[in-house]
């Protein structure tokens, strides 16, 4: 099923360039990948147990397009363009959240049950003759997988959920993850950055005995990447109890404490399952997260990140889950000023290319996926804005009986 760090690349002369610097500073290209990725590619909106009642919504925005998932009065889920029919305004403002008893329109009052359907406008005597059966809000495609709900705006390459997350489902089963509860709402940091700056820098442990120090006192040399699929990229890193010597750490590795039922080859664990292009769940022995590269502009990403506790949290396990959050923090920023001057690289005049090592090869897994919906990015210098997604289309015609399996 996977191999590790070193075995992943059994050919050791793979190319080890990247993708061109170009493509990090391209608006023609973002546009594109709004298209033939994010609107294309299953995102991670929440967990079922984030909206648990009738009129709970929760949302998510990326490039033009906004959803919003909400719980009916029959417990169904449902997804929906966060846009009114009546002149397009948010239906919900907040990003996750409560409407009592219908969904009003902020703008002027339109009514929408919690399945979509338009109850009724306001002032309806203007409305002579108004067929409010074909006015409900539209619908976004929803998948429910181990509890945590996906959406897409458009049919693409990845098939269902469970189909192209099965190899992750024995290992996700193990933390119960249907339980699990939400800490709070998605939160949200800005990075100045294109979008894979960040997941190039996310993607590989080759950087973590030198820019992490907490990570390395945690999992030191035992993190390893494994490839699970096309689009699934996997790492874990196993750390020793009562070792580490930040207080972070120390104290983390003491109090840490499995749920019941957990195996203890996962007790002291810490695993990342990537889902291409940009979401990552991490699974932990006290939290399990998910979190995601949204890109805002072409120089500028947000992360949502959301995390969940297990039900039967104890006061124990919420302490380690804390100093867990501590030490994820630290990483967070480390990591925010690497994707930073790996991006400002690529409008060097010294700028060549990547040259990585076998321990990096996730990275180039990526942009292989990348290539394979996107080969315009294989051209050394960009197409005219005007024909970017004309050429990308050209190419990947050209490219006979080679199947899309991103
Ligand atoms: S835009 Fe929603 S009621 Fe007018
Ligand atoms: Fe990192």
């Amino acid at each position: 099923m996977a191999d590790t760090a070193t075995d992943a690349a059994p050919d050791r002369n793979w190319n080890r360039g990247g993708l061109p610097g170009w493509a990090y500073h391209n608006e023609a290209l973002l546009a594109l990948e709004m298209d033939e990725l994010f609107k294309t590619h299953w995102q991670i909106i929440g967990h079922v147990n984030d909206v648990p009642n009738p009129g709970d919504f929760i949302t998510f925005d990326v490039g033009p397009e906004r959803a919003m998932v909400v719980r009916g009065e029959d417990g169904q889920c449902r997804a929906f363009h966060n846009l009114c029919r009546h002149r397009g305004s948010r239906v919900v403002a907040a990003q996750g959240g409560h409407c009592v008893n219908a969904i009003v329109c902020p703008f002027h009052g339109w009514v929408y049950n919690f399945d979509g359907s338009l109850r009724g406008v306001a002032r309806p005597d203007s409305y002579p003759g108004i067929d409010k059966s074909k006015l409900g809000l539209a619908p976004i495609e929803l998948e429910i997988w181990m509890g945590f709900m996906f959406i897409r705006f458009s049919p693409g390459p990845q098939g269902s959920v469970k189909d192209y997350l099965a190899p992750y489902a024995p290992e996700f089963a193990l933390h119960q993850p249907e339980t699990l509860v939400p800490v709070g709402k998605p939160h949200f940091s800005d990075i100045e950055v294109n979008w894979k700056s960040v997941r190039d820098v996310d993607n590989e442990g080759y950087h973590v005995p030198i820019a992490h120090p907490a990570l390395q006192d945690l999992y030191g040399f035992n993190y390893k990447d494994y490839a699970y699929g096309p689009g699934l990229s996997v790492a874990k890193g196993v750390f020793a109890p009562n070792s580490g010597r930040r207080w972070s750490v120390r104290n983390y590795t003491r109090l840490t404490q499995p749920i019941p039922g957990l195996p203890a080859d996962r007790h002291h664990l810490w695993s990342y399952f990537g889902l291409f292009p940009n979401n990552v769940f991490f699974l932990g022995p006290e939290a399990v997260y998910f979190y995601q590269e949204i890109p805002t502009r072409v120089n500028h990403s947000v992360v949502r990140f959301s995390v969940y506790r297990y039900p039967t949290e104890t006061r124990r396990q919420k302490l380690a889950r804390y100093l867990m959050a501590r030490i994820d923090r630290d990483t967070f920023e480390e990591d925010r000023q690497l994707s930073i001057w790996s991006n400002e690289s690529m409008k060097s005049s010294a700028f060549e290319d990547f040259h990585l090592s076998d321990l990096e090869i996730s990275v180039r897994r990526h942009h292989d996926q990348l290539r394979k919906v996107l080969p315009v990015v294989n051209l050394a210098s960009p197409p005219p804005a005007a024909e970017m997604a004309g050429r990308n289309a050209a190419l990947r015609a050209a490219r006979a009986g080679c199947a899309v399996d991103a």
